[in-house]
C-alpha cells in the first residue's frame, strides 16, 4: 500500500488585513501568517502531498471576506491537492461555513472525508473557548466509526484532549468518548489551540498538537510573552503507523550549505 504524506498546520490566526492595535497587531507585527502558509506550502508540495489537514482557528475572529481570501489562497497554492479544515474558537461559524461549505460533506464542521482508502473526521470542538465534545457528538462520532475504512481512521478537531497541556484545560468530554477512541480503529488524532507542537497518546492512540502557523506565545503567572515562531508538522503514514517532522517556517533554519549527491562523496572524500 502506497505511503500517504500530508501536512498538519494549525492556528492561522488568518486576517486580510489586520488592526493596527491591539492582539491583531501582535499577531502581524513580524511576518503576516498568509506569508508563512504560502512558504509552506510551496515547500512540502515540490516534496509530494496527498492532502492537508488545518486543525482551527483559521481566521482571528474573521469576516465573510477573511474566510473567501483564505479559501482562494488555499485553493491557488494547492491546486488539485484536498485540504481538509475545521473552525477553532475564534472562528465565526457562518462565514466559514459560507466559504467553505462546498469543501465539506455535511452542512456543519462534524465531517468525514476519504482520501486513498482512509478516513478523516473532523469534530467541531471550538464553539467555546476551553472547547466541548458533547453527547450527540460521540453518538455521530460512534455512527462513523462503523462504516468500514480500508486504511484506518484519523481524527482531527480543535481543541487539546489531554489535561494541562502547556497549563490548558482540555476540551470537555463524556467518559463514553474516551472509551470509544480506545476502542476504534483510530490511527492518530490531531488538534492545535495550544499553539506548541506535543506528542503523545491519548486513550491509548497516537496524539498529534501542531505549532501554530501565526505566533506562539508562552504564559507564566506574570507575564504573557509573544513569540515569532510559526511551524507545522510532516505527516507520513506508512501502512498503520503515522511518523511525524516538525517543520519551523520562523525563525527558519538556515542552511549552512547544500551539496549535490556526487558532490558530497567528493567532500568526504576529501
Ligand atoms: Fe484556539
Amino acid at each position: 500500500m502506497e505511503n500517504l504524506r500530508f501536512i498538519h498546520m494549525s492556528d492561522l490566526h488568518y486576517r486580510k488585513n489586520y488592526a493596527a492595535h491591539g492582539f491583531e497587531a501582535l499577531i502581524a507585527a513580524k511576518q503576516h501568517p498568509q506569508d508563512n502558509v504560502i512558504k509552506c506550502l510551496r515547500k512540502e508540495k515540490s516534496e509530494g502531498l496527498d492532502f492537508v489537514l488545518i486543525t482551527g482557528d483559521l481566521t482571528h475572529e474573521g469576516e465573510a471576506e477573511d474566510y473567501i481570501a483564505l479559501h482562494k489562497l488555499l485553493k491557488a497554492e494547492l491546486g488539485e491537492i484536498p485540504f481538509i479544515l475545521l473552525p477553532g474558537n475564534h472562528d465565526r461559524r457562518d462565514a466559514y461555513i459560507a466559504a467553505f461549505g462546498q469543501d465539506t460533506t455535511v452542512e456543519s464542521a462534524d465531517s468525514v472525508f476519504d482520501i486513498k482508502g482512509l478516513k478523516i473526521i473532523t469534530l467541531d470542538t471550538g464553539r467555546t473557548i476551553n472547547g466541548e465534545i458533547t453527547e450527540s457528538q460521540t453518538e455521530w462520532l460512534s455512527e462513523v466509526l462503523k462504516q468500514p475504512s480500508e486504511r484506518g481512521y484519523l481524527l482531527a478537531l480543535h481543541h487539546p484532549l489531554i489535561d494541562n497541556q502547556d497549563g490548558l484545560p482540555p476540551a470537555l468530554h463524556p467518559d463514553s468518548f474516551t472509551e470509544l477512541i480506545k476502542s476504534s480503529d483510530i490511527l492518530g488524532i490531531f488538534c492545535g489551540h495550544t499553539h506548541h507542537n506535543y506528542i503523545a497518546q491519548f486513550a491509548g492512540k497516537p496524539y498529534f498538537t501542531a505549532d501554530s502557523m501565526a505566533f506562539s506565545m508562552v504564559s507564566t503567572e506574570e507575564m504573557l510573552t509573544f513569540k515569532d515562531c510559526a511551524a507545522y508538522t510532516v505527516m507520513e503514514l506508512s501502512d498503520r503507523i503515522l511518523s511525524a517532522g516538525v517543520r519551523q517556517v520562523v525563525p527558519a533554519v538556515a542552511d549552512i550549505a547544500s551539496f549535490s549527491s556526487d558532490k558530497l562523496s567528493q567532500l568526504f572524500s576529501e
